[in-house]
């Protein structure tokens, strides 16, 4: 059965763009997929914690000598990571904050960058396991941060994003990213924001053939 994972980590709820931007990709990608699964991560509910010394002893634990107390540590990680294995493709709602992303977003790839599950060291070189996997990132940002523009270099977001999803192996991935929101707050209508962007979400489906089960 496919499998979409959906991951969202603004804050803002209703009022969030990256929020309704992944709304239309799973609308989108139900439409084309009526017999998949969708499993909904929403990051600022999932009581993420920084990792500690225990979750980072218990992680480098082999799995059979784990006590209780360790496989208690790791049971938030072993979950997550559960959701990214189990998915054949994601999608992910990421705001910009303060140039990277949302500090849930960061807490959950310190849960999911595991050695061994994630990631492996094959002959010394770090290799990712999360071959074959799709995702797709649905980024807003207050400002404008495209390529050529006086800001670009400020964006800390897709460059990261496709540092860390590349090191897990990610290899099929795609960005969107609605600019310039912070327009909102002056005037600007939401609407008219959004329209171009779900457009572009829509165009993205129609491009492609429904999957084949
Ligand atoms: C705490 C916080 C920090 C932010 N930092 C930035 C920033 O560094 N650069 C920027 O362009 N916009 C910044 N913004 C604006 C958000 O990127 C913008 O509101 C975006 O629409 C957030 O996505 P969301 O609507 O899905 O929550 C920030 C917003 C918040 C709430």
């Amino acid at each position: 059965m496919p499998t979409l994972l959906h991951v969202d980590s603004s804050p803002l709820g209703e009022a969030s763009i990256s929020r309704h931007l992944t709304s239309e990709f799973v609308t989108q990608w139900k439409l084309a997929n009526p017999d998949g699964k969708v499993i909904t991560r929403d990051l600022t509910k999932s009581g993420l914690a920084s990792i500690d010394g225990q979750w980072i002893g218990a992680a480098f634990t082999p799995e059979d000598s784990r006590t209780a107390e360790q496989k208690q540590a790791l049971a938030l990680s072993e979950t997550l990571v559960g959701e990214l294995l189990e998915a054949d493709e994601y999608v992910f709602g990421v705001p910009m904050h303060n140039f990277g992303v949302p500090g849930v977003f960061k807490l959950w790839i310190d849960q999911i960058a595991r050695a061994g599950k994630t990631f492996a060291y094959v002959d010394g070189k770090p290799k990712g396991l999360l071959g074959g996997k799709k995702a797709t990132f649905l980024i807003a940002t207050g400002g404008i941060y495209g390529e050529g523009t006086a800001m670009a270099s400020f964006n800390f977001v897709e460059p990261y994003l496709r540092t860390v999803f590349g090191f897990l192996g990610v290899g099929d991935t795609a960005f969107q990213t609605a600019g310039g929101t912070a327009s909102l707050n002056y005037g600007a209508s939401r609407e008219d924001l959004l329209t171009p962007q779900l457009e572009a979400i829509r165009a993205r489906f129609a491009a492609e053939p429904a999957a084949v089960n």
